[in-house]
């Protein structure tokens, strides 16, 4: 087996048993532990758990390994893998009892992300996908939609915890949303992401994500054939993720750049400092 396989089922069976916990913890009354970069950034007693068993089973399997996780600081590696993590993507729809969130866990290899599991735990769908093999939901290869046209396309996207960043998102997508077939915040970037690897969206755009939302579910939205990256050839990261199969990318790049997306205001995005 290639390494790049192996490192795949075990993101799925490790994705999967913390998924399990999560689920089980649905049952039980939630708590906010924490808030983080506003009062609506919130973790639950549930992400920390699920985070602290993927790190578990992960270090014993491959000791050696690095692990960048959302809920915890950063292990440094000997081996060449880091595993990306995020023990619950969608915390607020978990916290809401929505059943739209995953857990996603991805390898990288020397850099690279080379290998992807995300799981929802509720609907007990897994996205797979190893760099150069493919995307699979539940094992079965998947790919995004035909959708060419932005007129035509279903684009889901999502909006920052920052109520300054919202303002200014809330603006950018009033220019885009006549001039597509609709949109959907759905709450969770990995979900939306397999969304378009499995064409339940045409396209994606979303600023301010965290590599552990996009690692693995970009990886498997590539993998079935969407281009991810951010304008004018930038790679896809925190000031924008734009996902869409081969055929429609072009398109939307056009249409967000007449819809002032590449004008964004803040220049850089704003990464310090809490608010209220
Ligand atoms: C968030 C979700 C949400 C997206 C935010 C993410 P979290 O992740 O993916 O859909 O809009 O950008 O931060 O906080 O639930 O892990
Ligand atoms: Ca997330
Ligand atoms: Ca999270």
């Amino acid at each position: 087996m290639s390494l790049n396989l192996a490192l795949m089922r075990l993101a799925a069976a490790v994705s999967a048993e913390a998924g399990s916990l999560v689920a089980k913890s649905r049952s039980q009354p939630l708590e906010v532990a924490a808030t983080k970069s506003s009062r609506t950034d919130v973790v639950t007693a549930v992400d920390v758990a699920s985070e602290q068993l993927i790190r578990r089973r992960l270090l014993t399997a491959r000791p050696h390994d690095g692990i960048h996780g959302e809920e915890g600081d950063d292990v440094v590696g000997t081996s060449g893998v880091e595993w990306v993590v995020d023990p619950i993507d969608g915390t607020v729809n978990f916290l809401y009892g929505i059943a739209q969130f995953a857990v996603c866990i991805a390898a990288r290899v020397d850099g690279e992300v080379a290998a992807a599991a995300v799981h929802n735990p509720v609907t007990g769908e897994m996205f797979s996908a190893v760099r150069g093999g493919g995307a699979a939901r539940d094992g079965d290869p998947i790919s995004v939609s035909d959708c060419a046209e932005p007129a035509m396309a279903l684009v889901g996207t999502g909006f920052s915890y920052s109520a300054r960043v919202r303002q200014h998102q809330a603006a950018e997508l009033a220019r885009l949303v006549p001039r597509v077939r609709d949109i959907r915040r759905m709450g969770s970037a990995a979900l939306d992401l397999c969304a378009v690897a499995c064409g339940r969206l045409d396209a994606y755009v979303e600023r301010g994500l965290k590599p552990w939302d996009l690692a693995a579910a970009g990886l498997v939205a590539e993998e079935a054939g969407a281009r991810v990256e951010g304008l004018n050839g930038a790679p896809a990261g925190e000031l924008l993720v734009v996902a869409a199969g081969r055929g429609l990318f072009g398109p939307l790049h056009e249409l967000l750049v007449d819809s002032g997306f590449d004008d964004w205001p803040l220049k850089q995005w704003p990464s310090s400092g809490a608010e209220a």
